[in-house]
Parts: structure tokens; C-alpha cells; sequence
């Protein structure tokens, strides 16, 4: 073969190669129209993608904190934003940006406070919900045990039932019941283990910048298997006027408390008031048993009038109502689940008739042990089962047992 042979063969080669790589080029084109750099674009794009996408990931895990952080982002602990039975919390800023509410856990020996630090970061750190506040992260160290949870900019759900009553619409206060039900819902049914919280009250919803709920605060908190369907408290609290009757009597309890407590919550949305105003002597009797003899008189709407709900709001409240009165059923089995509760409360399923939940009140004279001057069962029974600031209810053994504590009246 001669050397010219071999060129010719190498130039044929090199022209098919040529050929080849321009219909591969056309054909690229009409793949991607845009531009001829957007293939590295696009991959580019992808790359910034993944990598924010792992950096996520990451950060879907609680961040352990050293108390010298700590100190520098909440400025020396200068912003105090509130102090609750757990601890107090401070507002918090990091180099980046992000804001946190710092809560430097309290207890009265260091074992509780550890337990707080293992109930909450077991629970709240381990699960992501849009209604359930966000664990940052925690700092455990001898002199500090901390957590950071994401900032919550218009603070807690109290503060606009009590004070500012009309920074709030009907509307968005519903939103906000439904929001709450679905993160305790999340708890309740969808977690790999059930998480009971024990403590839903007002002052324990959370609202973000936009006025969205959620649900914080698990000092409380204890996971439970979801097959074993009774748990045994040692060491719980609950918040009087809250917390279900069982919590207060040797009763197997279950989650259903929360949906008691729930309920409870429902009824000082519907009413824009504590369910029982120690202070406003007028309205002596609780809130929730008022709304159940109109409502069984078939007068909630002269009930709705009293309570200033505009015409328009009528409906979703009575539906606040119906399921509120469901909620507060004195026998835990025929509470609702709370995702039935998200349910009725968006009108998507029917209220059941209810049955008066507040039967045992009446009928039933022996939880009304500690007092013998008041003769009215309504309020001997309410104060002994459901809250007062008097001292008679934290002499209860069963209060004595599970370390119940009064709501504190300033908040
Ligand atoms: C932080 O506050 C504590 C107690 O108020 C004080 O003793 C300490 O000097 C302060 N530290 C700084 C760095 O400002
Ligand atoms: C900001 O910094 C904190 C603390 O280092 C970190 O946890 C958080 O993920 C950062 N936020 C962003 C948006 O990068
Ligand atoms: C709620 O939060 C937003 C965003 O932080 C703020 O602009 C607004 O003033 C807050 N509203 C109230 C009533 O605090």
C-alpha cells in the first residue's frame, strides 16, 4: 500500500467523522432550541441544584450548637421573647441572616431538664410538618442546654384571642384551627410512632410572618408506639383548662387528650375569650358549657350574636362550634380522630350529632370532693375537673401525681 493510499483513507475517515458530528450537532439542536451554551447550562443548573438539594438534606437534621454561638447570635441573650414552664426563649440572629428563637431549657433538677431536652428534640427533630414548628438545632453543654427552633414572627395564637381581638378575621382564625388539626393530625396518625403532645393551648400555636400555625412547644411530649394504645404517664403535666379529665383522674389515657385540648382551643377561638374569664365577673359560667346549653336549646345562633360573630362568619363558626362540642366529649372513644377533625372543620365531612359532653357535670357529684361551700354543680364540678386560680384543685392527688400545673393568669 502506498503512503498516499493511507492519507486518502485517513481524509474519507475524518470526513465521516465530520459529517457525523454536524448531524449530531443538528440533531442537538432541535433538542435544545435555546442557545448553543445551554447545555452547560442546564447542567449547570443541575449541578447548583443537587448541591442545594444536599444541603437541604443536611439540614433536615438538627444542628448541634456551642453555647458560644449561641450567645453571640442571641446578642448575650438581650431579646427575650417569652418565658413559658420550660424555659425562657430569645430571639436569635445568625451571620446568614437566618433568624431563631433560642429556648434555654429550665427545670427544677437536671435530669427534668434533660428529659424536656430528650422529649423535644426526639420528637420535634426527627419530623418535618408545615404545622409543626422547625428544629434548628440544640446546644448541649454543661452549663447550657438550648434549642433553636425557626422564628415565628407574629408570635403566639393568645395573644390575638385576648388581646389585639381584631388583627385577626373569622376567616383566618378557622384557617389557623384547620393548620393546627392538620400538624396534630400529623402527630397523631402519620408519624412512624404516635406523638402524643399533651399541652395544646392557645399560647402553644405559633404563627409565622403570615399568619400560618404551628404547633410548638413538646416539652410534654412522648412517643408512643402507635399499637399500644394506653399510656402511662410519669412525670407529665398537662395545662389545667386544657388538659382532658383522664389526665386529671386514674383513667388509661390516650392520645384523644390532645383532641380534647383541641377542642378546648376551639371553643376560645369561636368565643375570642378564655373559656373561663375569672376576671369578667358577668360570665362566670365556662365558656363551653354556655355554648352547649344554647346550642342544645337550639339557640346557637342568639349564642353566636352574643359572642359579636358577624352574619357572614356564621357558618364556619357554628361548624367551630359543632366540632369543638365533639372534640370535648367527657369519653375519649367517642372523640373524633383529628384527621376527621380537619375534615369537619373544612366542611368536607359531616359533624355527627353530638352528644352533651358535659353530662357528668350534672349527673355526677363525686369529682366535686373539695369543695363544700359551693353549691352550684356547674361551677364546683367545673373547677375541680377544668381550671380556677384558686389553690383547691392543685391539692388533688391525681394533680399531685402528674405534676399538673395551673395556667399561669398574666399570659
Ligand atoms: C453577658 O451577660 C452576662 C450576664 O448579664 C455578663 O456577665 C457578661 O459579661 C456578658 N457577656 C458579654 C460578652 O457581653
Ligand atoms: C444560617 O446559619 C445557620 C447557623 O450556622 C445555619 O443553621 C442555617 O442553615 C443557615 N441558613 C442558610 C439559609 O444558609
Ligand atoms: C406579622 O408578621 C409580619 C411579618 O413579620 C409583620 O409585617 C406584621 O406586622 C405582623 N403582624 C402583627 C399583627 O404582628
Amino acid at each position: 500500500m502506498s503512503s498516499g493510499g493511507e492519507v486518502g483513507i485517513v481524509v474519507v475517515v475524518i470526513l465521516i467523522i465530520v459529517v457525523k458530528l454536524s448531524i449530531l450537532a443538528c440533531a442537538c439542536r432541535k433538542r435544545f432550541p435555546v442557545s448553543d451554551g445551554s447545555i452547560s447550562q442546564d447542567s449547570q443548573i443541575l449541578a447548583v441544584t443537587i448541591n442545594n438539594f444536599l444541603k437541604n438534606m443536611e439540614r433536615e437534621k438538627p444542628i448541634r450548637f456551642t453555647s458560644q454561638q449561641l450567645r453571640i447570635a442571641t446578642d448575650n441573650y438581650s431579646n427575650l421573647l417569652g418565658s413559658g414552664g420550660f424555659g425562657t426563649v430569645y430571639k436569635g440572629i445568625f451571620n446568614n441572616g437566618t433568624m431563631v428563637a433560642v429556648k434555654v431549657l429550665r427545670g427544677s433538677s437536671d435530669k427534668k431538664i434533660e428529659e424536656q431536652f430528650m422529649a423535644e428534640v426526639g420528637t420535634i427533630g426527627r419530623i418535618h410538618h408545615f404545622n409543626l414548628v422547625k428544629l434548628f438545632g440544640f446546644c448541649f453543654e454543661k452549663n447550657l442546654i438550648a434549642l433553636v427552633y425557626e422564628y415565628m414572627g407574629n408570635g403566639s395564637l393568645d395573644r390575638y384571642l385576648l388581646h389585639e381581638k381584631n388583627a385577626l378575621g373569622y376567616e383566618k382564625l378557622h384557617e389557623i384551627a384547620i393548620g393546627t388539626a392538620r400538624g396534630i393530625a400529623y402527630l397523631h396518625e402519620l408519624c412512624e410512632h404516635r406523638i402524643v403532645h399533651y399541652d395544646i393551648k392557645p399560647g402553644n400555636i405559633l404563627l409565622d410572618g403570615n399568619f400560618n400555625p404551628k404547633v410548638a412547644d413538646f416539652g410534654l411530649a412522648k412517643l408512643c408506639n402507635r399499637e399500644n394504645t394506653h399510656i402511662t404517664m410519669t412525670g407529665g403535666r398537662g395545662t389545667p383548662g386544657y388538659a382532658a379529665p383522664e389526665l386529671w383522674m386514674p383513667f388509661p389515657i390516650t392520645h384523644k387528650c390532645d383532641v380534647y385540648s383541641f377542642g378546648m382551643l376551639l371553643f376560645e377561638i369561636v368565643g375570642r375569650r378564655r373559656n373561663l374569664d375569672i376576671k369578667n365577673t358577668e360570665s362566670q359560667e365556662w365558656f363551653p358549657i354556655w355554648v352547649w346549653k344554647k346550642f342544645d336549646a337550639g339557640l346557637l345562633e342568639e349564642a353566636m350574636i352574643v359572642c359579636g360573630i358577624e352574619e357572614k362568619n356564621r357558618e364556619i363558626a357554628e361548624r367551630m362550634v359543632k366540632v369543638a362540642l365533639w372534640c370535648v366529649q367527657y369519653r375519649q372513644q367517642l372523640r373524633p380522630m383529628m384527621s376527621d377533625v380537619v375534615k369537619m372543620l373544612e366542611g368536607s365531612l359531616e359533624i355527627p350529632k353530638t352528644f352533651n359532653p358535659f353530662q357528668h357535670l350534672i349527673d355526677e357529684t363525686k369529682f366535686t370532693t373539695h369543695s363544700d361551700q359551693e353549691s352550684n354543680t356547674y361551677t364546683t364540678s367545673v373547677s375541680s375537673v377544668m381550671v380556677s386560680d384558686s389553690n383547691i384543685v392543685c391539692a388533688t392527688p391525681i394533680m399531685r401525681k402528674y405534676e399538673i400545673e395551673l395556667a399561669s393568669s398574666t399570659e
